[in-house]
């Protein structure tokens, strides 16, 4: 409309849990769920290097699992949205959320593929570890990828994640087991130095 302004970013933002740069993220609910989310887990283009698209997804079966997301206090999903458009282009979250340790394992799902390549990943988890270090008061975040997964093997090491070792033959996929890397990054407000001799 004539006169009206282009929201300014920061008012774009303001709608969202936490916001980044280029991405908001809000708490995943069964309202982001229809035929595009559910086509993401079931291509096996987007999830080459996991778990996924291996058995079927259906908009039925999401609902169910969103459902028991949002009723499980050990994992804490978000949607990632672009702030610019609003578009709906993954998840981000905390599973295996351990209260007494303070540990948590953290997950992404990029799954607009267009949108691949352009720092969303890395400032989605950014944002996750930030979340889980100094809101959730956690101590150690973990998480595992197919030793194959350049993508994200280099944005767990690009934030500080270390690599812990290798579980052999850890899942099977497309005719052949493969190996799983898992990585852990420390909140740095207590990480500990180096063990000494
Ligand atoms: C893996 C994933 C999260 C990466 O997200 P992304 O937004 O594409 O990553 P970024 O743009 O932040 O890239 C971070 C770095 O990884 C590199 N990278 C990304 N994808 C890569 C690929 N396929 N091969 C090699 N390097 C890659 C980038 O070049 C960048 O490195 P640089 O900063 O040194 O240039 C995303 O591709 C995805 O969600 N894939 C599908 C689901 C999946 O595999 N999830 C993880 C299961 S464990």
């Amino acid at each position: 409309m004539p006169g009206m302004k282009t929201p300014h970013k920061s008012a774009r933002a303001a709608r969202y849990f936490r916001a980044g740069k280029t991405i908001g993220l809000e708490a995943l609910s069964t309202r982001h769920i229809n035929e595009r989310y559910v086509s993401w887990l079931n291509d096996a283009e987007t999830n080459p290097y996991s778990g996924r698209s291996i058995l079927p997804e259906s908009l039925e079966s999401e609902l169910r699992y969103i459902q028991g997301v949002l009723a499980d206090n050990t994992k804490i999903i978000f949607a990632i949205r672009l702030l610019s458009t609003g578009q709906h282009v993954g998840n981000v979250g905390l599973l295996n959320i351990d209260r007494l340790n303070r540990s948590a394992e953290i997950a992404i799902l990029i799954g607009e593929k267009s949108q691949w390549g352009k720092g969303l990943g890395t400032e989605a988890f950014r944002l996750m570890m930030d979340y889980g270090f100094d809101t959730l008061n956690l101590h150690r975040l973990w998480m595992g990828t197919d030793s194959e997964h350049r993508g994200m093997m280099r944005v767990a090491e690009k934030l500080g994640f270390q690599l812990e070792g290798t579980f052999r033959d850890f899942y099977f996929k497309n005719g052949s087991y493969r190996d799983v890397v898992q990585y852990h990054v420390l909140n740095p407000r207590e990480a500990r130095g180096p063990a000494s001799a």
